[in-house]
């Protein structure tokens, strides 16, 4: 479903945050982007969406490649969850930021309420949709900004650290919500346990180059390669994953 060819994005300042990447996402996969802090999660993510601009290689989106008149498709197509909720919330109440997407894409007025309502009863967020955003608490800004993306049926989402800032009871609530959505995913993260519950494929990014790409089993059963990126092995991970 999206290709990744040979690419490298260098920002103005000269960092090189991608370096010939590969990668190829089937339909329904579920892929771990794992890495430290600044090795290129994010800025893979912002590419993929146009946000930042390509310096060699490409994208492709079910063969169409991601360049300015095919933006607006690939957005379509293309979800992110961001890191922060803050950046993907931005309206007066949730139901709005909800329906933005929707009216940008031409859903008329009928079909955006129905949207909402359906996608707000499978979140468990309803009494959630008139509360102004920047109200909520950090597990209830990750199910609104959820909710925003899912609710413009993309093909394949795209989530930015999904577990950071949350308590454990919230992260849990994600994980679980995040099980159930069938779509093709792809997870950037260094919270292992999440990878290991979510995702059947991994890769390893370090200083913007991919070091490792496996199964799950393969990256995460590997101690000496996650010691060696950074990676902090629970003692609950550990066990549950030698069964
Ligand atoms: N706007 C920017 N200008 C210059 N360098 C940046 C910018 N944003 C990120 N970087 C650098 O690019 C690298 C990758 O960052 P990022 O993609 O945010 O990593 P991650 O999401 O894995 O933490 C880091 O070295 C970071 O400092
Ligand atoms: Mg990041």
């Amino acid at each position: 479903m999206v290709t990744i060819e040979n690419l490298s994005v260098e920002y103005e300042d000269g960092t090189f945050a991608l370096r010939a990447i590969n990668l190829k996402v089937h339909d329904g996969d579920s892929i771990a982007i794992l890495g430290e802090n600044g090795a290129g999660k994010t800025t893979l993510f912002y590419t993929m969406l146009g946000l930042l601009k390509i310096s060699d290689g490409k994208i492709l989106v079910n063969d169409i490649e991601l360049s300015s008149p095919t933006l607006k498709e690939i957005r379509s197509q293309i979800g992110l969850v961001f890191q922060n909720p803050d950046d993907q919330l931005f309206m007066p109440t949730v139901e709005e930021d909800i329906a933005f997407g929707l009216r940008n894409y031409g859903k008329s007025e009928e079909e955006i309420n129905k949207k909402i309502r359906d996608i707000a009863e499978r979140l468990g967020i309803v009494h959630l949709l008139k509360k102004a955003p920047y109200k909520l608490s950090g597990g209830e800004k990750r199910l609104a900004a959820l909710a925003t993306v899912l609710a413009m049926e993309p093909q394949a989402i795209l989530f930015d650290e999904p577990s950071s800032f949350l308590d454990p009871r919230s992260r849990r609530t994600v994980i679980n919500l995040l099980k159930e959505i069938r779509d093709t995913k792809m997870i950037a993260t260094h919270d292992i346990d999440l990878a290991w519950e979510l995702c059947d494929r991994a890769i390893i990014l370090s200083k913007g180059e991919v070091v490792a790409e496996g199964s799950i089993e393969e990256i995460l059963k590997n101690e000496n390669l996650l010691m060696k990126y950074g990676f902090e092995l629970t003692t609950r991970s550990q066990t549950d994953r030698r069964f």
